[in-house]
């Protein structure tokens, strides 16, 4: 995979799914700018890819907030001059079944996993226009297709698919690639923290018969976020070791 010296950020970088993407980018010679909304998380993690000989910036931002993601990319922008490659990682869930989620749990996950996703998107390419290149990754959720319990989380889910495939429409033009990726079933703490025998079950209704690592996830978005991918926008992958196949699985 090839990057002409790129600039990348990636939101929820600070742990899980999202620090293996910014490892794996910057194994490429990304510089890459590491986001969280804690600060100990950013620190760790740009401490760890600089000493690994990596270029790391952090910044601490809630993506839900306009000013804060507006004055983000002023940040990366003045320090590096462009910004090329931005990875929309972050999110988070509160299940529980309709009857039980409140307008809370609704607007929460929502404005995380959807409207921070927006907000990066929209502010991000206004750069990308100006430099007439761009690479856009969003990360969805297997549970895009539906998961009993997850109304807000699915949703949100679906939404990001529907805005990967209008932004795609919108900024295609411009150099600007977007595309998406529904992970399934991936080792990270939150896993990790689910009883042993909710595992099993999940593992059990896996098609692959295993659990996917962060490094699934990073290799796929760093295809999309090469140089190389050029003529793939609009997209949506699987990477759920074919979980996708039963998509009435919850
Ligand atoms: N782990 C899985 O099995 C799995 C499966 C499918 C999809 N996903 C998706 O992958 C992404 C990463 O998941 P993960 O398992 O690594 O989760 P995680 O909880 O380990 O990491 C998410 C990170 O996002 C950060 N974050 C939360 N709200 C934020 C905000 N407002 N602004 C900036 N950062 C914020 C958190 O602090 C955290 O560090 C999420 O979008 C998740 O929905 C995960």
């Amino acid at each position: 995979m090839y990057f002409n010296q790129r600039v990348a950020m990636i939101t929820g970088s600070g742990g899980g799914i999202g620090e293996g993407i910014a490892k794996r980018l910057s194994e490429f010679g990304v510089s890459v700018v590491i986001n969280d909304v804690d600060q100990a998380k950013v620190d760790r993690v740009v401490q760890e890819i600089t000493d690994n000989g990596g270029e790391a910036m952090g910044i601490v931002a809630d993506i839900t907030k306009l000013a804060e993601v507006e004055n983000m990319f002023k940040s990366i922008v003045s320090r590096f001059g462009k910004i090329e490659i931005l990875v929309n990682n972050a999110g988070i869930a509160k299940d529980r079944s309709i009857r039980k989620m409140t307008v809370e749990d609704w607007d929460t996950v929502l404005a995380v996993n959807l409207k921070g996703t927006f907000l990066t998107c929209k502010v991000a390419s206004e750069y990308m226009r100006e430099q007439s290149y761009g690479r856009i990754v969003n990360i969805s959720s297997r549970a895009w297709l539906g998961g009993a319990g997850q109304a807000n989380y699915s949703a949100s889910k679906g939404g990001v698919v529907s805005l990967t495939r209008t932004l795609a429409l919108e900024l295609g033009k411009k150099g600007i690639t977007v595309n998406c990726i529904a992970p399934g079933l991936i080792d990270t703490p939150l896993l990790q923290a689910l009883p042993e025998e909710v595992k099993q079950r999940l593992l059990k209704a896996q098609p692959s018969g295993k659990i996917g690592s962060t490094k699934d996830i990073a290799h796929t978005v760093a295809f999309f976020a090469s140089d190389d991918a050029s003529y793939i926008t609009g997209q949506t992958i699987f990477v759920c070791g074919g979980k996708s196949l039963f998509a009435n699985i919850g």
